[in-house]
C-alpha cells in the first residue's frame, strides 16, 4: 500500500512527465476556486479491511461517518447486484453499470427498470472513489452515499423505482436470514434502511480502483508502450491538442480527491474544464477504460472514439458556453490519419483488463463467492 509520501512522488511523476498536468503543490491554491478537496479526517478503519491499491494510487477519500470495513464492502457488492433493490424486482445498479463495460451499459441513454429512457448515458464507475463530484453535471453531489439515493428514488425518470415502495423493498431484505446477518455484520445494532444500504454500496464502489492499464505499467513500472501508443500519448499531452487541460492527472478527468487532502495528483482544477449545455456544465469524465465504454458523451451521441476525436479536431463545440479555454480551443486542430490512429491507440492503452474481469468486483452470486457475504475475507 503506498504511503502518503510515495503517493506524492507519484503526483510529481505525473507533472514532471507531462508539462500540462500541472500539480505537485501542497494544498489548495487561491487560483483554484473549484477546488473541493475535503479536510483530511482520521477515519477509523476495520482491521479486517485493507486497501488493495495499485502502485502509485493514493488512499481514496472516505467520509468520517462511513469508515471502510470488509463486511460493508462485501454487503455493498451484494446489494450492487441485488435486483430486490428495485420496485419491480428486475433491476439493480449493475443493470446499468456492467463490469465488462467498465460499469457502463453500452447504451447511448440509460434505460430504467420500467423501460423509461434516462436523458443521459450511464457513467463509468472506474476509480469513482477519486471523483470530487458525481454525475455528469452536478458539482454539489460530492458523496457516493448521496449519489446512490438518486437511482433508487428517482421518479423522473424512474431508474430503480423504489420511491413509494420503500417498505416493500426493505421487507424483502428483512425477510432473508442471510441478508439480515450481513447487515448485522456491516452495521452492528443498526436497522436495515436506505441509509445503511447506500453506505454499504458506497463502500463497495470505493474499492473499484483501476490502475493496471498499459499506461499505468508504463508510468509506474517502466514497461514500454508501443510506438503508436507513445506517439498518441505525446499528442494527448501536446499544446496542439490540449486534451490534458481537462482530462488530467491520475484519472485523466476533471477534479479528483484522496484521503490525503494535500494530494492533488497533478490535477489542474479549472472551472473551464467543464462544458455547458443549456446552462448545465458537464464534468470531464475519466478516460480510463474509455475504449470499452461507447457510446460517448453525456447523451451518447458518438459511437466511436474516432468520432469523438474528429469532433474535437473540427473545433465542434455544440454544447459549449463561453470560457477562456473553450475560445482558445475553438479553432480545433488538424490531425493526419496516422495521428488519429496513434491518439486512439493511446486511449486504448488506458484499458485495464484486470479491472474489467476482477472477480472481487463481479456479481457474488455468479462467481460462487456469495459465502464471502457472511465470512468476509481477511
Ligand atoms: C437506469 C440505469 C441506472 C441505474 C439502475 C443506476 N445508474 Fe448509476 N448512472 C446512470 C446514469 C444515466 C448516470 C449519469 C446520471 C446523470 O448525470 O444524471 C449514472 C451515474 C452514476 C454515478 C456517477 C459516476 C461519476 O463518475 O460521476 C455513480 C457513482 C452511479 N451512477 C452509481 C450507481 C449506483 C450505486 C446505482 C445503484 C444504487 C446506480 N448507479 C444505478 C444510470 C444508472
Ligand atoms: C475543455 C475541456 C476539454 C478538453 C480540452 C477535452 N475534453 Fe474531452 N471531454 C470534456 C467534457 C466536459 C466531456 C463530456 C462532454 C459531454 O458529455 O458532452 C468530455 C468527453 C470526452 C470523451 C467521452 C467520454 C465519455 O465517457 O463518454 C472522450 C473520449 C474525450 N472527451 C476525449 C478527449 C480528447 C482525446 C481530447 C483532446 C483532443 C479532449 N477530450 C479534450 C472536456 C474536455
Amino acid at each position: 500500500m503506498p504511503t502518503a509520501s510515495s503517493s506524492r512522488v507519484a503526483a510529481c511523476a505525473f507533472s514532471a512527465l507531462f508539462s500540462m498536468a500541472v500539480g505537485c503543490v501542497s494544498g489548495p491554491s487561491r487560483d483554484s476556486p473549484a477546488q473541493r478537496i475535503e479536510p483530511a479526517t482520521a477515519v477509523p478503519t476495520d482491521p479486517a479491511f485493507t486497501w488493495q491499491l495499485p502502485t502509485g494510487f493514493p488512499e481514496p477519500y472516505v467520509p468520517a461517518n462511513n469508515p471502510m470495513s470488509a463486511a460493508k464492502v462485501s454487503l455493498g457488492r451484494y446489494l450492487f447486484y441485488d435486483t430486490r433493490l428495485s420496485g419491480n424486482g428486475h433491476f439493480s445498479c449493475a443493470s446499468c453499470h456492467r463490469q465488462k463495460l467498465a460499469f457502463t451499459d453500452g447504451r447511448d441513454r440509460a434505460m430504467g427498470s420500467t423501460g423509461e429512457l434516462h436523458p443521459r448515458s450511464a457513467m463509468s464507475l472506474t476509480n469513482v472513489a477519486y471523483s470530487a463530484s458525481y454525475n455528469w453535471a452536478d458539482p454539489a453531489l460530492t458523496l457516493l452515499e448521496d449519489q446512490a439515493l438518486g437511482p433508487l428514488l428517482n421518479r423522473k425518470p424512474i431508474e430503480l423505482g423504489v420511491a413509494g415502495r420503500e417498505d416493500e423493498v426493505l421487507d424483502r431484505l428483512r425477510a432473508d436470514v442471510e441478508t439480515v446477518a450481513s447487515f448485522e455484520a456491516a452495521f452492528p445494532g443498526e436497522p436495515i434502511s436506505l441509509a445503511t444500504i447506500v453506505r454499504a454500496i458506497a463502500a463497495f464502489e470505493r474499492t473499484l480502483v483501476s490502475g493496471n492499464s498499459p499506461y499505468d505499467r508504463y508510468l509506474f513500472w517502466g514497461e514500454p508502450l508501443t510506438d503508436g501508443e507513445m506517439r498518441g500519448l505525446k499528442l494527448f499531452f501536446s499544446e496542439r491538442l490540449r486534451c490534458a487541460e481537462c482530462h488530467s492527472g491520475l484519472n485523466l478527468s476533471g477534479p479528483v480527491r484522496a484521503a490525503d487532502a494535500t494530494f492533488e495528483i497533478g490535477e489542474r482544477v479549472d472551472p473551464a474544464a467543464q462544458r455547458s449545455d443549456g446552462g448545465q456544465r458537464f464534468k470531464a469524465p475519466t478516460l480510463r477504460n474509455i475504449a470499452v465504454t461507447a457510446p460517448y458523451m453525456h447523451d451518447g451521441r458518438f459511437s466511436s472514439l474516432e468520432e469523438v476525436v474528429r469532433f474535437y479536431a473540427a473545433g465542434g463545440r455544440p454544447v459549449v458556453r463561453a470560457s477562456v479555454l473553450e475560445s482558445e480551443l475553438a479553432g480545433g486542430f488538424s490531425l493526419t490519419d496516422r495521428e488519429l490512429e496513434d491518439l486512439i491507440a493511446f486511449l486504448g492503452a488506458l484499458t485495464d483488463h484486470d479491472f474489467l474481469g476482477d472477480p472481487r468486483f463481479a456479481d457474488p452470486r455468479e462467481s460462487g463467492q456469495s459465502d464471502t457475504l457472511l465470512a468476509p475475507p481477511v
